[in-house]
């Protein structure tokens, strides 16, 4: 699929829950957020036939996000009916690690590739404060056990304020040399102000050769993070919605007032 901008539009990430275990204080307010009702959110079967349709029409990378996408009963076997299409090339999820531990060698099983791991910071105080009720060590051991299972490459996401040289990103950075991991750096955003910038050592945030969609866990295709755009799987079917939000994929993003980073997945 191409769009106006004749960008090849290859890659969809799909959200599976807006739940987290976590509540990182630049993603989530402190008691959490109005959670989608059960029926909003898209069922298994949903989620593989449009991804099936998506993958026909083009898609040959798929990314698998939250909220925490390890927190949704049944991820396991979501894996397995989405790894069986055929023509995905890559198939990864990010999550912030903490299930990890638990996960790591069914979700290789069931065909998942590789995983990027959400990590601030080294430091188990500072880890709390960030994630307001996280446990550093479990992220540790979920990277140890992602490394274990064989999901490679694995990368970190680091959130940084203004850049990689901030004290916590730097250990960041040496934590990962030590254990092998790739390091991206993403600058905060605020997706209400229209903050964004490019995600260093990834892909993300470059509007001339974005190649994105996404899927939200209510079943909202939307064609750019930084726009309001969104149209409905439901209500208009997977064809339509993907034709629709390709056709209507912005330049470049500037402002989204109707979406947060746990129902869109980043
Ligand atoms: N700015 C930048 N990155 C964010 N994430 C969540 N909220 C924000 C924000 N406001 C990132 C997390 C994680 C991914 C899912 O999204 O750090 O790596
Ligand atoms: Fe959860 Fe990721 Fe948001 Fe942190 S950034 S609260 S881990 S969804």
């Amino acid at each position: 699929m191409f769009d106006r901008f004749n960008r090849k539009i290859n890659y969809l990430r799909i959200s599976v829950t807006d739940r987290c275990n976590l509540r990182c204080v630049y993603c989530m307010p402190e008691n959490g957020v109005p959670l989608l009702k059960h029926e909003d959110i898209l069922n298994f079967d949903e989620i593989v036939e449009f991804t099936r349709i998506a993958v026909s029409k083009g898609i040959d990378k798929v990314r698998i996000t939250g909220g925490e996408p390890l927190v949704r009963n049944g991820i396991v076997d979501l894996i397995s009916m989405i790894s069986g299409i055929k023509g995905i090339k890559d198939l990864s999820m990010t999550t912030n690690g903490v299930f990890l531990d638990k996960y790591a060698d069914d979700l290789v099983k069931a065909g998942l590739q590789r995983v990027n791991i959400s990590l601030d910071t080294v430091d188990p105080e500072k880890f709390e404060q960030i994630t307001r009720v996280g446990n550093v060590q479990k992220v540790f051991d979920g990277i140890k056990a992602a490394k274990k299972a064989g999901l490679n490459p694995i990368k970190i996401n680091c959130v940084i304020t203004n850049n990689s040289l901030e004290p916590h990103a730097v250990a960041v950075a040496k934590y990962c040399e030590e254990n092998d991991l790739q390091i991206r750096y993403i600058k905060e955003m605020d997706l209400e102000k229209g903050e964004f910038s490019v995600v260093q050592g990834g892909s993300g945030g470059d509007c001339a050769v974005c190649n994105r969609l996404r899927l939200t866990a209510n079943g909202m295709i939307k064609p750019c993070l930084f726009s309001d755009i969104q149209y409905s799987v439901r209500e208009l079917g997977a064809e339509k919605a993907i034709e629709m939000a390709v056709e209507n994929k912005p330049r470049s993003g500037h402002v989204n007032n109707t979406g947060k980073f746990y129902n869109i997945g980043g």
